[in-house]
Order: structure tokens, then sequence, then C-alpha cells
């Protein structure tokens, strides 16, 4: 049985060679490849070498040499079948019923490269001749250089109906047929009916030809001169041409990726041969449709984050969020998407041919991660001001966060998006008094636009795993309650010092204060509520804590100024400690949430219980804590 070699070239992309290697032996990153001692020879050190872009592992000691398939024959000892088997059930791959065209098939697309090659040669030298003074002029007038003419191997395909039918006989008509060159224009009316000539797909056209990753002529498209339609005509998919699955300029632009660490994707052919002229040598572009989920595996083989460059037309915008919505589902850790956003109406070609590469390198150095482009998204995707518009935006977001697979990635997007919601319509109500709350005026404060104009929200501070505390609702209250009461006892700030500077607290006047206070507490002599007011100085934090020890709205126990001091310590230590849980148990909660999500059994789902049986009893201390009624 044979395998066709799509599948079988699928099978390696979708294969991380390294993971699968890595666990059977120790590897360890160094570069782009990966190192590790050979597990074909007895070595100390390693000489093996595994890379993942190519898909190839090798053993400059012994030699050894293969794919991910050979790695399970030669080192796991598996039969072919097995090998693939076992590849494509961890691929997340069918493996196809046994074909047995396919050998057949393999052989004709050895005899369609040999077509691609002649058919490549007869263009270029038209364009040479008589016949491509019209498409040389052409491309003097686009300013394409003698050499980047020769590195594209532009072509020129002579106004005929027959030209190269006729020179390229010796291939026999079914087979230029089948590689896409001729028309045949009874094609569906099957052998018998057969009445018309087929003639040539392209006729008066500058032509590209379309390489994949090895270098091999797959497919062309071609340029109309003048006016007309269509403007590019491409090869129909062939044995040799996916177009889903190819990505112009993929043969030059992979090396040139290793050199910058950088992939750049346009819309258009001559978008990839202008930025190349102007030395950017790492873009690609699809071909003329939306990228492919298999396009976008194929550039995170170059690179981790790839940059996505569209017009700033409204088109263009759509095309962005289209490939951003097709991300998701594949992202992985490190892996993302960037996008770079172009003046509207112009493509990198017009870019740069306007204003120059610095031009072009400036929009690319703004390109924004993935994450800021949803998010912008969905944020100005329509108005915003009825709370059920404001919860139809917590809708989208969560249909988002839900499309990503990767339970680490998803978490993260989870987070920021929350963060960022609750920023935006939450924060600053509760967040209460205080001249830095008032309401009115902008509803964005401390946000910046951006260079189009959109509002955007800081992101949350990096490494802060869980939320910050103290935002809003009974957390917040709970809060001020101990910083009041710290006011009130302040030896008592001493004691909790560690817990209290461990608090992660959202509300910056609040941590602000709290600071202050701790602080204090090194340098102070006396342990007088005077005393800490005096350090405190005479600012925000000073007037702020002149507030909280005046309100009588506390009820919290150690503000009673009867409470003894052993009792006030026992108090607050619970009244910190159950604060600081808060974001924790979410966490936690989360987790064993997602884990029984992922895999139901007795034992997950018992310890989401217990989880949320934790996060139950939290809530309730935290609501008792924050508005006991037996004191004032
Ligand atoms: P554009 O119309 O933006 O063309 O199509 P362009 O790249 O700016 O071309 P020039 O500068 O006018 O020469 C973008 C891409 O869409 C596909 C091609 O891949 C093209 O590069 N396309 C466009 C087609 O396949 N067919 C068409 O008729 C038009
Ligand atoms: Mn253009």
């Amino acid at each position: 049985m044979s395998l066709s070699p799509a599948f079988l070239d699928e099978l390696r992309m979708r294969t991380s060679l390294s993971t699968l290697i890595g666990r059977t032996v120790k590897v360890t990153k160094a570069g782009r490849e990966y190192k590790a001692c050979c597990p074909f020879h007895n070595e100390k050190t390693p000489s093996f070498t595994i890379n993942d872009e190519k898909g190839f592992y090798h053993c400059f000691g012994c030699g050894a040499h293969g794919d991910a398939i050979r790695w399970m024959t030669d080192q796991r000892g598996l039969p072919f079948m097995e090998a693939v088997k076992e590849l494509a059930a961890t691929a997340g791959m069918d493996v196809p019923a046994p074909d047995p065209h396919m050998a057949k098939r393999a052989e004709k697309a050895k005899g369609l490269h040999d077509v691609m090659v002649a058919a490549q040669a007869l263009f270029e030298e038209q364009l040479g001749g008589i016949e491509g003074a019209e498409a040389r002029d052409y491309l003097k007038r686009r300013g394409i250089s003698e050499a980047t003419r020769r590195a594209f191997g532009f072509g020129y395909s002579a106004d005929s109906n027959g030209k190269l039918k006729g020179a390229l006989t010796e291939f026999g008509e079914p087979m230029l047929i089948e590689a896409g060159l001729l028309i045949d224009p009874d094609a569906s009316e099957g052998e018998k009916a057969r009445k018309r000539e087929s003639y040539d797909r392209f006729r008066g056209r500058l032509m590209l030809p379309i390489r994949d990753i090895r270098g091999r002529v797959i497919a062309f498209g071609g340029r109309i001169l003048g006016q007309g339609e269509p403007k590019y005509l491409n090869s129909p998919d062939t044995p040799l041409f996916d177009k889903g699955r190819t990505l112009y300029n993929i043969d030059r632009a992979s090396p040139a990726s290793r050199q910058s660490g950088r992939v750049i994707v346009v819309e258009g052919y001559m978008d990839v041969i202008a930025l190349a002229q102007a030395g950017f040598g790492e873009a690609v572009a699809p071909l003329g449709t939306a990228l492919t989920e298999h396009q976008i595996q194929r550039l995170w083989k170059m690179v981790d984050v790839p940059i996505l460059c569209f017009d700033g037309d409204a088109a263009g915008q759509k095309a962005a969020i289209r490939a951003a919505t097709r991300a998701l589902p594949l992202l992985r850790p490190g892996m993302s998407l960037a996008f770079a956003t172009l003046p509207a109406g112009q493509d990198p070609d017009d870019l740069i041919r306007a204003e120059g590469p610095v031009a072009m390198e400036k929009v690319l150095s703004v390109a924004e991660p993935l994450v800021e482009r949803l998010w912008a998204h969905e944020q100005n995707a329509v108005p915003l001001d009825t709370p059920e518009q404001r919860a139809a935006l917590k809708q989208r977001l969560g249909a988002i966060t839900d499309a990503i697979a990767h339970p680490d990635v998803r978490a993260h997007y989870v987070q920021i998006f929350r963060q960022r919601y609750d920023a935006l319509f939450f924060a600053r109500q509760a967040s209460g008094g205080g001249p830095r709350h008032q309401r009115g005026g902008g509803a964005r404060q401390g946000w910046q636009r951006d260079r189009r104009g959109n509002w955007k929200p800081p992101l949350p501070p990096v490494g802060s795993e869980a939320r910050a505390i103290g935002v809003s609702g009974m957390e917040q209250r709970l809060l001020r309650a101990v910083l009041a009461s710290l006011l009130r006892h302040p030896e008592q700030i001493m004691l909790h010092r560690e817990m209290l500077s461990a608090l992660h607290i959202g509300d910056s006047a609040l941590a602000g204060l709290l600071r202050a206070m701790v602080t204090a507490s090194f340098t102070q002599e006396t342990v007088e509520t005077e005393g800490l007011l005096t350090i405190l100085g005479q600012g925000e934090v000073y007037n702020m804590a002149k507030g909280m020890l005046r309100a009588d709205t506390f009820t919290f126990t150690p503000n009673r100024m009867t409470a003894d001091s052993g009792r006030v310590s026992r108090d607050l230590e619970e009244a910190i400690r159950v604060m600081a849980q808060g974001p924790e148990l979410e966490t936690a909660l989360a987790e064993a949430t997602r884990r029984a999500k992922e895999d139901l059994n007795e034992e997950t789902f018992a310890e989401q219980q217990r989880v949320h049986r934790m996060k139950m009893d939290h809530d309730r201390r935290l609501a008792e804590l924050a508005q006991s009624e037996d004191i004032v």
C-alpha cells in the first residue's frame, strides 16, 4: 500500500520531531535546532541534531539521518505502516484508505515536474524574445530590476492559443492539461464527447512561476499587461499545486527568514517582489485566498510570530480578523501572529514606491500582537453604551477564548480579556470616592490612543499570575477596613508586614497608602496614629488616611477602639489572609474545572468539588468580615 506524498508531508509537518525524539532521549535547544546524545551510537557529547523546521534529525557522529517516520522505524523498530499510524494518531490525522492508483500518481507527478520545467524555460525565453517586448517594458515601468527579474523567474506567455501547446508536444496533450497549462473546454464532457480543441491557458501575460519549498515550479500566476480581467490568472489546482498549501516565494523567504528572524505575509505577488527588491527577502503571499490553517502552520515552521501585513482599509482589516480567527484553535505556547497595518489603500508595493523601505520598516516595527488586534476589533466593532451591548462584548470575547484549544494560552487570553473588560466597565465605579475616581470626563482615563486612534488599555503587568485584589465589591470594602484598622493600630503593621507586602492590590490609591504605611513602619519611632500620619506627609496619601480615620462606616472588628490587641491582631491576620486567598482560589478553581472538563473522572471531579467548596467558604467568610454588623 502506498500513501500520497501530500499525506506524508502533512504528517511530517504536523509532527514536532524534537518532541517525538524528546520522549526517548533528553534533547536540549541549541539555537534553531535541538541537540541530544545520539541514540544510535554510544557517545558522551551530543552530536545528534534535530531540525524541527526541516523535520530531519542528523548525527554528525554516526551519520544516522531521517525524518519522523524514519525515527519510528529505525529507533522504535516499527514497520512503516505502524509508524505512520502512530504518528497520525498523535497528529490527529486519519490514515487514508489504501489507494492502488497512488503509485501511478507519483509516477505522473514526476512527469508533471518535467512539464513545468519546460514551460518555465519557454516563458523565460519568450520574455527575452521579440514577443516579450511589451512585457519587458511593463517590468521596466514597474521598476523591476534585472536581478529581481531573474531571481523570481519572470516570463512571458505569447498572446496565442497554441504557442505552448505547439512547443511542448513531446509531453502529450493530456499531461499539459493535467499540469494546468492547457485549457480543455470539454473537460467535464468525458473522453468521448470531446469536440473542441484544447488551448493555452496563459496568453499575453507576464508569467510568475510559483515554486515549492524545494524551489521546483509547481504552478504559474500570469498578470495581464494592460487593463482587463482577471488581473491575475493562476494555475488551477493540479497534482503538484494546492493553492491552500502553498505560499508564494516560500523557497526564497524560508532561508531569508532564518537570517532576519522574521516572516512577513502580504497579499500579492507584486508585494512580495517589491519587498524583496527593497531588501525584505522574507516575504510570502497566499495565492489570492485567505490564509489557510495549513499556511499558518507552514509559517510557524519558519518563525514563532509571523507578521501579517494588511491594508488599513475595511477589506484589509476584515482579512486580518479572518486570519486571526483562523489561528485561534492552532495557537500554542510561543506561537502567535502579529499584525502590521498599512495606510488605507496602499499595498507594500505602493508604500515602498511612495516612501521607501524605511516607511515599510516602520509599519512592521509597530505590528500589534494577536491579543491586541482581537481586543481592538471587538471593542471597536459596535457601540458599547447599553448594558446589553456591553454584555454582548463579553460574549464575543468568550467565543474567542473558547476557540483557543491550548489550555495555557487560553487561560492567559481569558485573564487578559477579563481584566480589560472589568477595567472598561467596572473598575472605576467600584473603587469609589477620591479625586482619582470621579465619574464623568473621559470614560477611559489612563488609557492611551494607538496610532490609529483606537483606545488601548495598558496590558496587565507581566508576571502577574492571579488578578489583583481590592478592585471592587466586598474585597475592597474589607481592604479599606483593614487599612483603617492599621491606621488606628499602627503597631500592627509591623506584625503583619510580610503578608501585607505580598498583597497585589489593584486600586492604585489604596496600594499607595499601604505601601506608605509599610515603609513608615520601618522608620517610625512611635506607634501612635498621629506619628504615623506625620510620616505619611501632607499629600494624597495623608488625605486618604485622614478620611479613613474619620469614616464611621467601617464595621470591621479591629476598628473598635475597645478591642484588645490580641484580638485585633488575630482578626487582622484573618482578614489579610482571606483577601490574599481570593485570587489564588479563583485560579485553583479555574484550573481544577479545566482539568475536570478535559478528563472527567472520579478524581478530577472530587478535586474540582473540593476547591469549589473552599471557594464558597472563602466567599462567605469574606462577606462576613466585610459587613459584620456587630461592631461600629
Ligand atoms: P491585487 O489586486 O491587490 O493585486 O491582488 P496587486 O498584488 O496589487 O497587483 P498589482 O500591484 O496590481 O500588480 C492581490 C493578489 O490577489 C490575487 C493575486 O495573488 C494578487 O497578487 N489575485 C488578484 C488573483 O489571484 N486574481 C486576480 O484577478 C486579482
Ligand atoms: Mn499592487
